[in-house]
């Protein structure tokens, strides 16, 4: 295996796995940096204390030492040997000595500067290295030093070098084990070394609650949607109040999503099942009338044109019935229009005027203003036509009106053109004017029927409007018919 893919592989891909390496990553950083700090300060504080009060006890020893000698070495030794068994000594107290150079050491336990007898269940070795550091010991260093005393394990050592009136100098020196502070520094390591596995333990169970909790609306989720991809769409992610708030937004999305999807799958199928049955009729028609054709012994020459007649009729709305789907099968591509410039003033009139020789109206062509789009002629007619189609079949002969204007809208955005397409007719009751754009709908269906639509003319006109990035809507006109507005950009 590559090593990429290996690690990959070692590296935990969960949302709980990665919460629960990061969490107990932070937790052990924090206390390892915690205990470093606390640690070092700890000794250092301690030792800090520890030197200044080496150092006044090294300075009481050689003023009393000074006063109670007579400036000879010998004085010098007893009146230190005096003073360090006054204070006495015990472990964890502090060791007093004066060192008189050439002459010897005063101590309440001048033992440890020298020769050592052998101890009890002592090797050898041990007593020589013994031996060893009380030489050190006794040999005067000025300052503060640390050093192992025989026996008693790290001392720090203050000594100073005091002289008196005589001329003679000898060494005072007070020390005291660092044990205590080895100690301290101990019991820092073990609260640190419980502290840390709890709040590791903590953070571990912490990690893993949350992670638990985290992910079970996105559990939920991708549930949902391993159902929703099986074909069922009605089940939605309903999550629990205590979510937190961006879940819920991506909750509500997702049901959103969902809703319009059902929509939509309910909208194509009902188109699917409308357009199947739009196509059955005039095929049902074709059929009964061939049959009736074959059914009759002897058949009239006129018999047959009749049923040619019929039979054409049905053909050409099948015609234009799949004409009409492909168009709206074809308006949410991206090569549904070509446009080009289109002036306005020409391209009207001229399509009225066409339309005026399929049927007997008052056809009108109000004001057009002066004004170039850029629309595909084609399409744009072909909606213009069946808005006036709809005119005259909703209008009476010989003179319903038929009418068209295209004026300039101006206010604030771009510039854009209204075209309006108007007769006398009924009109469309208010309540069904936002139902009329809808595929297949017919307000009136046997009448409709009747003139031949299958109620995709409107939608249609609606497909291609909104392909060149315009508008539609229906109102009223002024003669009480119906207006259709049609609004481009300019
Ligand atoms: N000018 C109008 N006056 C009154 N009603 C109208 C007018 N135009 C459309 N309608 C109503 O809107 C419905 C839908 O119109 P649409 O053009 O989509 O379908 P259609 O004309 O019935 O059929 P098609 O256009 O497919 O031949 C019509 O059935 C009719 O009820
Ligand atoms: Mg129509």
């Amino acid at each position: 295996m590559a090593p990429g893919r290996l690690f990959s592989r070692l590296t935990p891909t969960g949302l709980r796995a990665r919460l629960i390496v990061a969490v107990v990553a932070m937790v052990t950083f924090t206390v390892a940096v915690a205990f470093a700090v606390v640690y070092r300060t700890t000794g250092a504080e301690l030792t800090t204390q520890l030197d200044v009060s080496l150092r006044a006890d090294a300075g009481q020893l050689g003023e009393a030492v000074t006063e109670q000698s007579d400036g000879r070495s010998a004085s010098v030794l007893i009146a230190a040997r005096e003073y360090a068994d006054s204070q006495g000594y015990s472990n964890g107290a502090v060791l007093f000595f004066a060192i008189v150079p050439g002459q010897g050491i005063a101590s309440s336990h001048p033992e440890l500067f020298g020769q050592f007898g052998p101890d009890d269940g002592e090797s050898t070795d041990q007593q020589l290295l013994e031996n060893h550091q009380g030489i050190a010991l006794a040999a005067p260093v000025t300052g503060y030093s640390t050093q192992q005393g025989p026996d008693l394990g790290p001392l720090r050592i203050y000594e100073r070098r005091v002289r008196l009136g005589s001329g003679l100098s000898f060494y005072a020196g007070a020390a005291e084990s660092l044990e205590g502070i080895e100690r301290a520094k101990h019991g820092v390591l073990k609260s640190f070394a419980v502290g840390g596995v709890l709040a590791f333990a903590l953070a571990l169970a912490f990690a893993w609650l949350t992670g638990a909790r985290m992910s079970a609306p996105l559990r939920r989720a991708s549930q949902v949607a391993a159902q929703v991809d099986g074909g069922d769409l009605t089940p939605r992610l309903d999550l629990p109040a205590n979510t937190s708030h961006e879940l819920i937004v991506l909750a509500e999305a997702f049901n959103h999503m969902l809703d319009r999807l059902a929509a939509a799958f309910e909208s194509q199928r009902e188109f699917v099942a409308d357009a199947s049955h739009e196509l059955r009729t005039p095929l049902t028609v074709i059929r009964g009338q061939l049959e009736l054709l074959a059914g009759s012994e002897e058949v009239e020459r006129d018999e047959v044109l009749r049923t040619e007649r019929l039979i054409q009729a049905e053909i050409s709305r099948l015609t234009r019935l799949t004409d009409d789907l492909l168009v709206l099968a074809r308006s949410d591509t991206d090569d549904f229009l070509r446009r080009r410039r289109l002036g306005l003033a020409s391209f009207i009139p001229e399509l009225w005027d066409g339309l005026s020789l399929t049927a007997e109206r008052r056809f009108e062509v109000g004001a057009i203003a002066e004004v170039t789009i850029s629309a595909d002629p084609d399409r744009l007619a072909q909606a213009l036509r069946n808005l006036g189609t709809n005119a005259i079949n909703y209008t009476e002969a010989p003179d319903g009106l038929v009418a068209i204007t295209a004026v300039l809208r101006s206010g604030e955005g771009p510039r854009r053109v209204l075209i309006t397409v108007s007769d006398d007719g009924p009109g469309i009751p208010a309540e069904l004017r936002s139902q009329v754009f809808e595929r297949f709908y017919r307000a009136d269906p046997s009448r409709a029927r009747a003139k031949g639509g299958a109620g995709l003319g409107l939608a249609i006109v609606k497909a291609i409007v909104e392909a060149h990035g315009g508008s539609v809507r229906v109102r009223e006109a002024p003669t009480g018919g119906a207006a259709f507005e049609v609004e481009l950009p300019a």
